[in-house]
């Protein structure tokens, strides 16, 4: 189990003044995405990194780029972040109503589609367009800054899209993204989740990079979850 579970650190909690560094020591840590959190002030509190920041990561890493928008009216920008080297781009149905549209627009421009729900947004948001995207994102923290407490109560969600998906004998990737650590990356994963997204607990712990990433997979080893 724990060798398909990808881990994902998220570089908003990275040290910008050596980001291409940092993203090369996760990479050679054995990351499978890297995490970009796009927050434009509107739809969550906090203003972050655009496309050029996405672009620059492209120049230094061969990892698929995991793109998470977190802006409203995301059709606007779809395509320059495609242009800038996103892999994934997931997009938020709370910010659009136009859900099936934009995903559509991802598939286009080349990118493979997200959604992503906050931890108050039930699952009904996003169960048709289910069969057209290849990962959904559960918020686990109310999106907007990093270092937040893990919210226990996504837990059930997460394991009704887990049971959802495994009975439409479905691939597409379950995401968790929001306070993770050693503690709560095990509870994500026996209740569904495949792919963690990191942030504080890869570049801002006490260990190195590497390091941190360790104590990662050690939590979710097959042993530690035995
Ligand atoms: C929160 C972002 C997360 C965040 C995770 O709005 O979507 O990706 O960076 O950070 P940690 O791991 O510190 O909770
Ligand atoms: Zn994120």
């Amino acid at each position: 189990m724990s060798n398909v579970i990808k881990l994902a650190p998220s570089i908003l909690a990275a040290d910008y003044r050596r980001l291409g560094e940092q993203v090369r020591e996760a990479e050679a840590a054995g990351a499978d995405y890297i995490h970009v959190d796009v927050m434009d002030g509107h739809f969550v509190p906090n203003i972050s990194i655009g496309s050029v920041i996405v672009q620059a990561v492209r120049g230094v890493t061969a990892l698929p780029l995991d793109v998470h928008l977190m802006i409203e009216e995301p059709e606007r920008h779809i395509e320059a972040f495609a242009r800038a080297g996103a892999d994934i781009l997931t997009v938020h149905p709370e910010a659009s109503p136009h859900i099936h549209r934009v995903v559509e627009m991802i598939r286009r421009v080349g990118a493979r589609p997200g959604v992503a729900l906050n931890p108050g947004t039930p699952l009904s948001m996003i169960e048709d367009v289910l069969a057209d995207v290849d990962l959904v994102l559960i918020m686990s923290v109310d999106p907007g800054f990093g270092g937040q407490e893990f919210i226990e109560e996504v837990l059930p969600k997460l394991r009704r899209l887990r049971r959802l998906l495994d009975d439409a004998g479905s691939a597409v990737e379950v995401e968790i993204d929001g306070g993770i650590t050693a503690e709560t990356a095990p509870r994500c994963v026996a209740a569904g989740a495949r792919v963690l997204v990191a942030g504080t607990a890869v570049f801002k712990e006490k260990g190195s990079i590497a390091e941190n990433m360790a104590r990662l997979r050690g939590a979710i080893s097959d042993d530690a979850l035995a």
